[in-house]
């Protein structure tokens, strides 16, 4: 069943999180509403404009209708991640319960103007506005931040930014960076500034961007079988989530710990059996993993058996 981030984030506030998944691929699209609809916990579906480009946004929305009549009992949101005006504009016309507008690169009044048209657009359709303040820095999809130009979210302004566009939940940047190379410099997430926000807007659902955990030991299996990716860094723990949980994050969202598992099963399957070619043989395995990852994150974030007691 479809339904409005708004209900599921008042169920959740100060209990539990629930897990925002970016979904490309088929495979990712079976391993989240099966791990879903298996351990009864609400998510959220999340389409970035890069998935769009990379699978159509008419070909994601058609597996997301399909996984529907697959999982039935699924209780979710679809929300599109990271959008500009021009995938915005599109997704509040095509079901979508809720889009984010990141305009955080942009100074403090130009972000808020940005937010506010979308605000004006999307609440008339029932569309829920995610928006951001503070910058992140890290790889996702065509971004690049680097972590000179990163900062945290003020709580002071906060406040003021959430009054004046009438946003619905509010991305914060407390520490965490997108991709695969988060805290290498050992600094972790800011859960001080975190509990800033939350006195700041008592009550208001927060969103931690960035909440992967990255998986040392998937991370040292893609090197084992030839990957070449840096192992000094580390992701969000499970206790750093379950805090934040107590300081009012709602939404964690999660994307570079699927991918990791992609590579890991791939890189692994094929230099094990250099003779095989048939896409679906590891397919099947990534999907099964996939659910086996989503199912322990719903656990940790408490989400899990909630779904049922939302319908
Ligand atoms: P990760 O890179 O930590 O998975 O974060 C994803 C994200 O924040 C998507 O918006």
């Amino acid at each position: 069943m479809i339904m409005s981030p708004k209900i599921l984030f008042k169920h959740c506030y100060g209990k539990y999180a629930i897990a925002a998944v970016n979904v490309f691929t088929m495979e990712q699209i079976h391993g989240l509403f099966s791990a879903a609809e298996y351990s009864d916990t609400p998510v959220i579906v999340q389409i970035t404009p890069a998935a769009r480009n990379y699978a159509q946004a008419q070909m994601l929305f058609g597996m997301v209708e399909a996984a529907v009549k697959i999982y039935p009992k699924t209780v979710f949101a679809l929300h599109l991640d990271h959008g500009t005006e021009e995938h915005i504009f599109d997704a509040i016309n095509n079901k979508y319960t809720s889009v984010m507008i990141d305009a955080s690169h942009d100074d403090f009044e130009t972000n808020i103007k940005r937010t506010k048209a979308v605000v004006n657009k999307a609440h008339p359709k029932k569309i829920v506005v995610e928006a951001e303040l503070g910058v992140l820095s890290g790889v996702e999809d065509d971004m690049n931040i680097d972590s000179s130009k990163a900062f945290y979210t003020n709580p002071r302004q906060a406040i003021e930014f959430v009054e004046r566009t009438k946003c619905d939940s509010l991305a914060v940047a407390v520490g965490t960076s997108h991709g695969a190379y988060k805290f290498s410099g050992g600094k972790g997430l800011q859960l001080h500034i975190l509990k800033e926000i939350q006195e700041q807007l008592p009550g208001y659902p927060l969103v931690l961007h960035g909440s992967s955990s990255v998986n040392k030991n998937d991370v040292a299996e893609i090197n084992f079988y030839g990957g070449k990716l840096a192992e000094n860094a580390s992701g969000v723990t499970d206790e750093e989530l379950k805090q934040a949980i107590g300081y009012g994050i709602c939404k964690v969202n999660i994307a570079t710990d699927i991918r990791l598992l992609w590579t890991k099963v791939h890189r692994k399957f094929f230099t094990e059996q250099p003779e095989l070619f048939d896409p679906v043989v590891p397919g099947k395995e990534y999907m099964k993993a996939c659910k086996e990852l989503l199912i322990n994150k719903f656990e940790v974030l408490g989400a899990a058996g909630k779904a049922s007691l939302m319908i």
